[in-house]
């Protein structure tokens, strides 16, 4: 049975992201043992009385930044000897399909929420961790970004979806944006599904598909089409998609 990397979290908020983990896809995948997810809380690493692990910036300015201390003892507590760190923060490396991929061939990650005003950089020095952003926006912690990191990853284990060739056919598998997708009925509000999907022509529906990814690409992601797998027919269709535009 295919197994992707172990995963840990380390978080000041292990309640939020339980819920989250235990539920549809991530649950079945861990129930089976495909995937193991473990969450620490970084609490119980604070060193002082008072469970200290944030305090204000050195030099001032708002918000708290996480201590060296007790996130370096987290960090050390979970991670294997190839064990991959990422802080996940707006200042990291962009995740995308490519760098999911990599990530899902790892022995171990572990995944540190920041929070507040972000962490001491001596944190990265000491433990070698990588910075991981999942987007040009800021979030108020790291949570809902590691908890993305966990289902890009793991979706692309081997069996985690059921069906093992679907990760291959979505969005950015192929350099692509996914064709649309109909269901039953075949009219919904004077709304008919194209014809072609009822045809029973497996090879017209593959060049319909085909076709759509391409103009979607085209339409609303046309940076993509310069790194994606394209044939001779492809290069056609987006050749007729211009001229129809211009
Ligand atoms: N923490 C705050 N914003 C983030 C982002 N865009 N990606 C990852 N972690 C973050």
């Amino acid at each position: 049975m295919a197994r992707g990397p172990e995963i840990d979290i380390v978080t000041l908020f292990p309640e939020l992201l339980e819920p989250f983990i235990k539920g549809a896809v991530l649950g079945a995948a861990l129930r089976d043992g495909r995937v193991q997810v473990r969450v620490t809380d970084l609490r119980a690493y604070a060193t002082d009385r008072h469970r200290t692990v944030d305090d204000t910036p050195l030099g001032g300015g708002d918000g708290m930044v996480l201590k060296c201390e007790p996130t370096v003892a987290a960090i050390e507590a979970v991670r294997q000897p190839q064990g991959r760190v990422l802080v996940l923060s707006p200042r990291g490396r962009l995740l995308d399909q490519d760098l999911a991929r990599e990530l899902a061939l790892e022995r171990q990650l572990v995944l540190v929420c920041g929070r507040y005003a972000g962490l001491d950089e001596r944190i990265l020095e000491e433990t070698g961790a990588e910075e991981l952003s999942i987007g040009d926006y800021v979030l108020s912690g790291g949570e809902a970004a590691a908890l993305v990191v966990t289902e890009v990853v793991t979706r692309l284990i081997p069996g985690v979806l059921g069906n093992p060739s679907s990760p291959e056919r979505d969005s950015f598998s192929e350099g692509l944006l996914e064709h649309p997708q109909y269901t039953r009925p075949r009219v919904f509000r004077g709304r008919r599904a194209p014809a072609v999907l009822l045809s029973g022509n497996h090879a017209e529906i593959e060049r319909y598909r085909r076709r759509e990814s391409l103009r979607l690409t085209f339409e609303r992601r046309p940076d993509l089409l310069e790194c994606a797998e394209l044939g001779e027919e492809d290069r056609r269709v987006l050749q007729e998609l211009k001229h129809e535009r211009d």
